[in-house]
């Protein structure tokens, strides 16, 4: 890029979508291709003291408002990309960041309209638009199939009704951001190796 700055690269998807699996397969192959470029893999809710708390609540060892909640990820969101993204991208490194405000947008849909939800992550989308969206869209019966072979533990959204209300939320976000926002929607039911191909092209082509 002219400027030196990194690509914001986001990954969004189901729990149980594959949506870490592809993030990590394409980093492997971008290292392979190109070992010089530095990329800063993270995630949201974030490492950070706020995104602990939700992983509390993820976890059910605590309870929170659902309102409260839906707060608390804009404000990790916040603290996340002050601290941690916006640094990397300054420095030139690419970030690829597992999850963004759209996961708030669908995830809490059902707790606060979309523009209420668009408003808590205002100071967040003030400072960063994402370069690239990439959805791995995969049913949420084949999610829970995947969650269910990976542990025994389910988290507090790892549900199939959760999932269902939460793609749609997805879909009309996607709909409605259109126009402001590079929303890739990949076909999550294809293999690990065909998604990163596919993830490869597309950034390629915009880099
Ligand atoms: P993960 O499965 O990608 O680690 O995400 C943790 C959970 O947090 C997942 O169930 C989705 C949920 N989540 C929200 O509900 N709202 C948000 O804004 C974010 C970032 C995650």
């Amino acid at each position: 890029m002219a400027d030196n700055k990194g690509r914001f690269v986001v990954f969004e998807g189901l729990d149980g979508s594959g949506k870490t699996t592809a993030l990590e397969g394409l980093i492997e192959k971008i290292k392979k291709e190109d070992p010089d470029r530095k990329i800063f893999q993270t995630r949201e809710p974030s490492d950070g003291e706020v995104g602990r708390l939700i992983r509390k609540a993820l976890t059910k060892q605590i309870v929170l408002e659902p309102k409260t909640f839906t707060l608390l990820f804009a404000a990790d969101r916040y603290e996340h990309i002050v601290n941690e993204v916006k640094p990397a991208i300054e420095r030139g490194e690419d970030v690829f960041c597992d999850r963004y405000y759209f996961s708030n947008l669908a995830y809490q849909g059902d707790v606060a309209s979309r523009d209420m939800i668009l408003s808590f992550n205002r100071p967040a989308r003030d400072l960063i638009t994402p370069d690239v969206v990439f959805f791995v869209d995969t049913p949420p019966e084949e999610c829970m199939r995947r969650i269910h072979k990976g542990r025994d533990q389910e988290e507090l959204f790892e549900r199939v009704d959760k999932l269902k209300i939460t793609e749609r939320f997805y879909k009309e976000a996607f709909e409605s951001l259109k126009d402001v926002e590079h929303i890739y929607i990949l076909d999550g039911t294809l293999t690990p190796d065909q998604i990163v191909e596919k993830m490869f092209d597309i950034l390629s082509d915009i880099a």
